[in-house]
């Protein structure tokens, strides 16, 4: 080996994952995407297209759905991000009695919405799924519960699925954080009860 040959330049990096403060040690050159997976054994977080296309690699950053294949992860010091291993606990209470206390989940209903994906057919592979979850329950979550077809179709255009065809993906959200569907939902449900 080239004794002058130095190894690459690493910075300590610590950050919320998931509601656990983590110390990580990075290159300058990672990105958050490969810091998660590799570093902390995330691999939820998926990789596609690596420049910020594909929504496969989406992850809750400071409250924001981010690509994490398009931000370093020295950038995200101090930050406090959620993957889909975190989304997707249910929120404190809902829990069973053994799971450990963990700090409030954002995105509340995304188990649900995995729930109505499992119902609607909205996954096969499964490569995009956790980037879609994760987008469509942000999506939901910023509309407050009241999002028609056409928006949910708008908000996910930058989620790429090669395999649903789609349908069953918003039909999967629409069920999930549209007052409409709901209330067709219910509505159908009180005509069945009184026939
Ligand atoms: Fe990040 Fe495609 S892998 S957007
Ligand atoms: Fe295969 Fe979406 S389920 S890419």
């Amino acid at each position: 080996m080239n004794q002058h040959m130095s190894s690459p330049e690493t910075h300590r990096l610590s950050i919320s994952v998931n509601g656990r403060r983590v110390e990580l040690n990075v290159e300058p050159r990672t990105t958050l995407a490969d810091a998660l997976r590799e570093k902390c054994g995330l691999t939820g977080t998926k990789l596609g297209c690596e420049q910020g296309s594909c929504g496969a690699c989406t992850v809750i950053h400071d409250g924001q759905q981010i690509r994490s294949c398009l931000m370093f992860a020295i950038q995200a010091q101090d930050a406090e991000v959620w993957t889909i291993e975190g989304l997707s606990r249910r929120p404190a209470g809902e829990q069973a009695p053994e799971v450990p206390e963990v700090p409030e989940v954002p995105l509340p209903k995304l188990p649900d919405l995995a729930c109505a994906f499992k119902r609607n057919h909205g996954l096969q592979c499964g490569f995009c799924t956790p980037g879609m979850l994760i987008a469509g329950a942000a999506l939901g979550h910023a509309a407050d519960d009241s999002l028609n077809e056409a928006e949910i179709r708008e908000g996910l255009s930058g989620n790429i699925c090669r395999c649903t065809g789609y349908q069953g993906i918003v039909q999967s959200i629409s069920e999930t954080f549209s007052t409409e569907a709901a209330n067709t939902t219910s509505t159908n449900t009180e005509t069945e009860a009184a026939s």
